[in-house]
Protein backbone atom coordinates (compact mmCIF):
# COMPACT_ATOMS: atom_id res chain seq x y z
CA UNK A 1 0.00 0.00 0.00
CA UNK A 2 1.16 3.50 -0.59
CA UNK A 3 0.23 6.43 1.41
CA UNK A 4 0.86 9.78 0.41
CA UNK A 5 0.37 13.13 2.29
CA UNK A 6 0.08 16.29 0.16
CA UNK A 7 -0.03 20.10 1.79
CA UNK A 8 -2.54 22.52 1.06
CA UNK A 9 -1.38 25.37 -1.18
CA UNK A 10 -2.21 29.34 -2.13
CA UNK A 11 -1.18 30.44 -5.28
CA UNK A 12 -0.67 33.48 -7.07
CA UNK A 13 0.33 35.31 -3.74
CA UNK A 14 -1.19 38.63 -4.97
CA UNK A 15 1.15 39.82 -8.12
CA UNK A 16 2.36 36.27 -9.33
CA UNK A 17 -0.66 35.43 -11.09
CA UNK A 18 0.34 31.29 -11.94
CA UNK A 19 3.48 31.94 -11.11
CA UNK A 20 4.30 31.80 -7.43
CA UNK A 21 2.54 29.46 -4.62
CA UNK A 22 3.56 28.37 -1.40
CA UNK A 23 2.74 25.14 0.65
CA UNK A 24 0.53 25.50 4.18
CA UNK A 25 0.41 22.66 6.53
CA UNK A 26 -2.79 21.23 6.16
CA UNK A 27 -3.39 18.21 4.67
CA UNK A 28 -5.07 15.54 2.08
CA UNK A 29 -3.89 12.17 2.86
CA UNK A 30 -4.28 9.73 0.58
CA UNK A 31 -3.87 5.47 0.04
CA UNK A 32 -3.51 3.44 -3.05
CA UNK A 33 -3.38 -0.07 -3.57
CA UNK A 34 -3.34 -2.20 -6.54
CA UNK A 35 -6.19 -5.38 -5.57
CA UNK A 36 -7.42 -8.34 -7.42
CA UNK A 37 -10.02 -5.84 -9.75
CA UNK A 38 -12.23 -3.26 -9.77
CA UNK A 39 -12.23 0.41 -8.55
CA UNK A 40 -13.23 0.49 -5.01
CA UNK A 41 -12.71 4.74 -4.01
CA UNK A 42 -13.62 5.80 -0.38
CA UNK A 43 -14.06 9.49 1.18
CA UNK A 44 -13.41 9.63 5.02
CA UNK A 45 -14.16 13.07 6.53
CA UNK A 46 -16.05 14.76 3.88
CA UNK A 47 -19.36 16.33 3.39
CA UNK A 48 -18.45 17.07 -0.20
CA UNK A 49 -20.15 14.74 -3.16
CA UNK A 50 -16.77 13.93 -4.58
CA UNK A 51 -17.29 11.13 -7.13
CA UNK A 52 -16.68 7.45 -6.39
CA UNK A 53 -15.79 6.01 -9.85
CA UNK A 54 -13.71 7.05 -12.98
CA UNK A 55 -14.76 10.67 -12.92
CA UNK A 56 -12.59 11.12 -9.43
CA UNK A 57 -10.02 13.28 -9.52
CA UNK A 58 -7.15 11.26 -7.83
CA UNK A 59 -8.24 8.59 -10.12
CA UNK A 60 -7.79 10.24 -13.27
CA UNK A 61 -3.98 11.46 -12.20
CA UNK A 62 -2.75 8.20 -11.93
CA UNK A 63 -4.28 7.36 -14.17
CA UNK A 64 -2.08 10.47 -16.61
CA UNK A 65 0.78 8.13 -14.67
CA UNK A 66 0.25 4.91 -15.66
CA UNK A 67 -0.20 5.53 -19.65
CA UNK A 68 3.09 7.27 -19.60
CA UNK A 69 4.61 4.52 -17.89
CA UNK A 70 2.12 1.57 -20.00
CA UNK A 71 1.30 0.35 -16.69
CA UNK A 72 -2.08 -1.71 -16.38
CA UNK A 73 -3.20 -1.95 -12.74
CA UNK A 74 -5.65 -5.05 -12.19
CA UNK A 75 -7.44 -3.10 -9.96
CA UNK A 76 -7.45 0.22 -7.28
CA UNK A 77 -8.46 0.35 -3.70
CA UNK A 78 -8.01 4.51 -2.82
CA UNK A 79 -8.70 6.13 0.44
CA UNK A 80 -8.73 9.83 0.47
CA UNK A 81 -9.05 11.93 3.82
CA UNK A 82 -8.65 15.29 3.40
CA UNK A 83 -8.50 18.35 5.80
CA UNK A 84 -7.90 20.74 2.83
CA UNK A 85 -11.30 22.92 2.17
CA UNK A 86 -12.42 22.13 -1.69
CA UNK A 87 -12.60 24.58 -4.50
CA UNK A 88 -11.80 27.45 -1.88
CA UNK A 89 -8.48 28.44 -3.29
CA UNK A 90 -6.35 25.81 -0.87
CA UNK A 91 -5.06 23.73 -4.10
CA UNK A 92 -7.61 20.81 -2.48
CA UNK A 93 -7.31 19.29 -6.64
CA UNK A 94 -3.60 20.31 -7.27
CA UNK A 95 -3.34 18.11 -3.64
CA UNK A 96 -5.57 15.09 -5.18
CA UNK A 97 -3.41 15.18 -8.55
CA UNK A 98 0.03 15.34 -6.75
CA UNK A 99 -1.08 12.37 -4.30
CA UNK A 100 -2.69 10.45 -6.78
CA UNK A 101 -0.61 10.67 -9.38
CA UNK A 102 2.90 9.93 -6.74
CA UNK A 103 1.07 6.96 -5.41
CA UNK A 104 0.65 5.52 -9.13
CA UNK A 105 4.18 6.23 -9.64
CA UNK A 106 5.03 4.06 -6.60
CA UNK A 107 2.44 1.22 -7.82
CA UNK A 108 4.04 1.11 -11.50
CA UNK A 109 7.95 1.10 -10.43
CA UNK A 110 9.20 4.26 -9.57
CA UNK A 111 10.04 4.88 -13.17
CA UNK A 112 9.07 9.25 -13.20
CA UNK A 113 11.44 11.64 -11.86
CA UNK A 114 9.55 14.43 -9.92
CA UNK A 115 10.11 16.76 -12.42
CA UNK A 116 8.09 14.76 -15.17
CA UNK A 117 5.36 14.80 -11.88
CA UNK A 118 5.35 18.49 -11.98
CA UNK A 119 5.29 18.72 -16.07
CA UNK A 120 2.08 16.06 -15.97
CA UNK A 121 0.37 17.55 -12.72
CA UNK A 122 0.61 21.16 -14.49
CA UNK A 123 -0.98 20.28 -17.52
CA UNK A 124 -3.58 18.58 -16.21
CA UNK A 125 -4.06 21.42 -14.03
CA UNK A 126 -3.89 24.27 -16.43
CA UNK A 127 -1.81 26.07 -14.47
CA UNK A 128 2.04 25.56 -12.20
CA UNK A 129 1.59 27.34 -9.58
CA UNK A 130 -0.27 24.74 -6.69
CA UNK A 131 1.07 21.85 -8.08
CA UNK A 132 4.52 22.98 -7.79
CA UNK A 133 4.18 23.68 -3.44
CA UNK A 134 1.88 20.61 -3.23
CA UNK A 135 4.59 18.48 -5.02
CA UNK A 136 8.26 20.20 -3.48
CA UNK A 137 6.71 22.17 -0.42
CA UNK A 138 8.21 25.59 0.85
CA UNK A 139 7.90 28.84 -1.28
CA UNK A 140 7.86 28.22 -5.19
CA UNK A 141 7.82 29.79 -8.32
CA UNK A 142 6.84 28.19 -11.35
CA UNK A 143 7.04 28.49 -15.20
CA UNK A 144 4.57 26.57 -17.73
CA UNK A 145 4.61 26.85 -21.57
CA UNK A 146 3.74 24.94 -24.52
CA UNK A 147 7.30 22.73 -24.01
CA UNK A 148 8.36 22.82 -20.05
CA UNK A 149 7.30 22.98 -16.92
CA UNK A 150 9.65 24.76 -14.45
CA UNK A 151 9.32 24.65 -10.42
CA UNK A 152 11.81 25.99 -8.10
CA UNK A 153 11.20 25.78 -4.29
CA UNK A 154 12.97 28.07 -1.52
CA UNK A 155 12.55 26.46 2.30
CA UNK A 156 12.07 29.87 3.79
CA UNK A 157 12.30 31.23 7.57
CA UNK A 158 8.82 30.15 9.34
CA UNK A 159 8.70 32.74 11.56
CA UNK A 160 5.99 34.47 9.53
CA UNK A 161 2.58 32.54 9.83
CA UNK A 162 -0.55 32.39 7.11
CA UNK A 163 -4.09 33.70 8.15
CA UNK A 164 -6.25 31.72 6.15
CA UNK A 165 -10.08 32.70 5.79
CA UNK A 166 -12.13 30.78 4.47
CA UNK A 167 -16.01 31.55 3.81
CA UNK A 168 -18.95 28.72 3.18
CA UNK A 169 -18.58 28.87 -0.36
CA UNK A 170 -17.26 28.06 -3.57
CA UNK A 171 -15.66 29.78 -6.12
CA UNK A 172 -14.86 27.07 -9.16
CA UNK A 173 -10.89 28.21 -10.72
CA UNK A 174 -12.70 27.74 -14.45
CA UNK A 175 -15.73 29.74 -13.59
CA UNK A 176 -13.26 32.40 -12.05
CA UNK A 177 -10.88 32.38 -14.91
CA UNK A 178 -13.70 33.54 -17.01
CA UNK A 179 -13.80 37.04 -15.44
CA UNK A 180 -10.02 37.58 -16.88
CA UNK A 181 -9.22 40.09 -19.49
CA UNK A 182 -7.92 38.56 -22.39
CA UNK A 183 -5.35 41.17 -22.75
CA UNK A 184 -4.13 43.42 -20.06
CA UNK A 185 -2.80 46.70 -21.15
CA UNK A 186 1.79 47.42 -21.09
CA UNK A 187 1.61 48.79 -17.64
CA UNK A 188 0.01 46.74 -16.21
CA UNK A 189 1.91 44.07 -17.40
CA UNK A 190 4.85 45.81 -16.07
CA UNK A 191 3.39 46.72 -12.43
CA UNK A 192 2.93 42.80 -12.24
CA UNK A 193 6.52 42.07 -13.01
CA UNK A 194 7.54 44.04 -10.17
CA UNK A 195 5.60 43.29 -7.69
CA UNK A 196 5.70 39.92 -7.89
CA UNK A 197 9.53 40.50 -7.68
CA UNK A 198 9.03 42.22 -4.65
CA UNK A 199 7.12 39.62 -2.71
CA UNK A 200 9.91 37.12 -4.12
CA UNK A 201 12.40 39.25 -2.79
CA UNK A 202 10.19 39.89 0.47
CA UNK A 203 9.90 36.61 1.61
CA UNK A 204 13.12 34.73 0.68
CA UNK A 205 15.37 37.78 2.48
CA UNK A 206 12.61 37.79 5.36
CA UNK A 207 12.37 41.49 4.80
CA UNK A 208 8.04 41.24 5.61
CA UNK A 209 8.05 45.33 5.24
CA UNK A 210 7.90 44.84 1.39
CA UNK A 211 5.17 42.41 1.62
CA UNK A 212 2.58 44.85 1.92
CA UNK A 213 3.65 46.08 -2.02
CA UNK A 214 4.37 42.86 -3.38
CA UNK A 215 1.21 41.62 -3.29
CA UNK A 216 -0.85 44.20 -4.97
CA UNK A 217 -1.86 43.16 -8.41
CA UNK A 218 -3.43 44.30 -11.80
CA UNK A 219 -3.80 41.19 -13.28
CA UNK A 220 -6.71 38.89 -11.49
CA UNK A 221 -7.62 40.71 -7.82
CA UNK A 222 -9.69 43.37 -9.43
CA UNK A 223 -11.58 41.05 -11.67
CA UNK A 224 -12.03 38.57 -9.10
CA UNK A 225 -13.46 40.47 -6.38
CA UNK A 226 -16.91 41.10 -7.52
CA UNK A 227 -17.13 37.64 -6.68
CA UNK A 228 -16.17 37.45 -2.85
CA UNK A 229 -19.01 39.58 -0.87
CA UNK A 230 -17.04 42.83 1.13
CA UNK A 231 -13.90 42.53 -0.70
CA UNK A 232 -12.61 46.33 0.08
CA UNK A 233 -13.91 45.72 3.71
CA UNK A 234 -12.23 42.24 4.03
CA UNK A 235 -8.98 43.40 3.02
CA UNK A 236 -9.23 47.04 4.79
CA UNK A 237 -10.15 45.07 8.16
CA UNK A 238 -6.88 42.44 7.60
CA UNK A 239 -4.04 45.25 7.47
CA UNK A 240 -6.49 46.89 10.61
CA UNK A 241 -5.64 43.87 12.27
CA UNK A 242 -2.17 43.56 11.66
CA UNK A 243 -1.66 42.15 8.03
CA UNK A 244 1.80 42.39 6.88
CA UNK A 245 -0.03 41.87 3.38
CA UNK A 246 -3.27 40.69 2.22
CA UNK A 247 -4.13 38.85 -0.83
CA UNK A 248 -6.91 36.49 -2.79
CA UNK A 249 -5.05 32.35 -1.95
CA UNK A 250 -5.52 30.93 -5.68
CA UNK A 251 -9.11 32.70 -7.56
CA UNK A 252 -10.26 32.71 -4.28
CA UNK A 253 -12.47 32.90 -2.30
CA UNK A 254 -10.27 32.01 0.58
CA UNK A 255 -7.98 35.51 1.37
CA UNK A 256 -4.86 34.90 3.03
CA UNK A 257 -2.63 37.73 5.56
CA UNK A 258 0.73 36.93 6.06
CA UNK A 259 1.35 37.68 9.88
CA UNK A 260 4.23 38.25 12.31
CA UNK A 261 2.90 37.56 15.87
CA UNK A 262 -0.58 38.65 17.76
CA UNK A 263 -2.25 35.62 16.02
CA UNK A 264 -4.63 35.18 18.15
CA UNK A 265 -5.98 38.36 18.79
CA UNK A 266 -5.71 38.45 14.37
CA UNK A 267 -7.80 35.84 14.52
CA UNK A 268 -10.55 36.75 16.68
CA UNK A 269 -11.05 40.15 15.15
CA UNK A 270 -11.25 39.25 12.28
CA UNK A 271 -14.20 36.77 12.99
CA UNK A 272 -15.65 39.36 15.10
CA UNK A 273 -15.44 41.04 12.20
CA UNK A 274 -16.89 38.41 9.34
CA UNK A 275 -20.31 38.18 12.02
CA UNK A 276 -21.64 41.06 10.20
CA UNK A 277 -20.78 39.03 6.70
CA UNK A 278 -23.21 37.61 4.82
CA UNK A 279 -21.58 34.22 4.69
CA UNK A 280 -19.83 32.39 7.66
CA UNK A 281 -16.13 32.32 7.37
CA UNK A 282 -13.38 30.86 9.59
CA UNK A 283 -10.16 31.74 10.15
CA UNK A 284 -7.09 29.66 10.38
CA UNK A 285 -3.61 30.43 11.27
CA UNK A 286 -1.18 28.02 8.99
CA UNK A 287 2.72 27.51 9.09
CA UNK A 288 4.71 27.11 6.00
CA UNK A 289 5.33 23.47 4.62
CA UNK A 290 8.57 23.21 3.88
CA UNK A 291 8.29 19.52 2.98
CA UNK A 292 6.21 19.06 0.24
CA UNK A 293 4.38 15.64 -0.61
CA UNK A 294 5.38 12.54 1.53
CA UNK A 295 5.14 9.07 0.59
CA UNK A 296 5.85 5.66 2.36
CA UNK A 297 5.22 2.79 1.63
CA UNK A 298 3.57 -0.63 3.38
CA UNK A 299 3.44 -3.99 3.04
CA UNK A 300 0.09 -6.08 3.89
CA UNK A 301 0.54 -8.58 6.49
CA UNK A 302 -1.23 -11.21 4.48
CA UNK A 303 0.27 -10.01 1.27
N1 LIG B 1 -3.35 30.70 -10.82
C1 LIG B 1 -4.61 30.04 -10.68
C2 LIG B 1 -5.71 31.08 -10.93
C3 LIG B 1 -4.74 29.49 -9.30
O1 LIG B 1 -5.64 32.15 -10.34
O2 LIG B 1 -6.62 30.82 -11.71
C4 LIG B 1 -6.03 28.76 -9.04
O3 LIG B 1 -6.03 28.26 -7.71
Amino acid sequence: MVKVRVPATSANMGAGFDTLGIALNLYNRIEAEEIPSGLDIRVLNSAERIPLDERNLIYRAMNIVFNEVRYKPTGLLITQNSDIPMTRGLGSSSACIIGGMLAANVISGRRLPYSRIAELAAKMEGHPDNVGPALYGGFCVSLMTKHRTIVHSTKIRPHIKFAVMIPDYYVATRKSREVLPETVPFEDAVFNISHASILQAALISGDTSQLKIGVQDRLHQPYRRSCIDGFDEIFKKTYDAGSLGTYLSGSGPTVLSFLDGNYNKFKSEMESFFEANSHQWTCKILDIDNVGAVVSERCRRNS
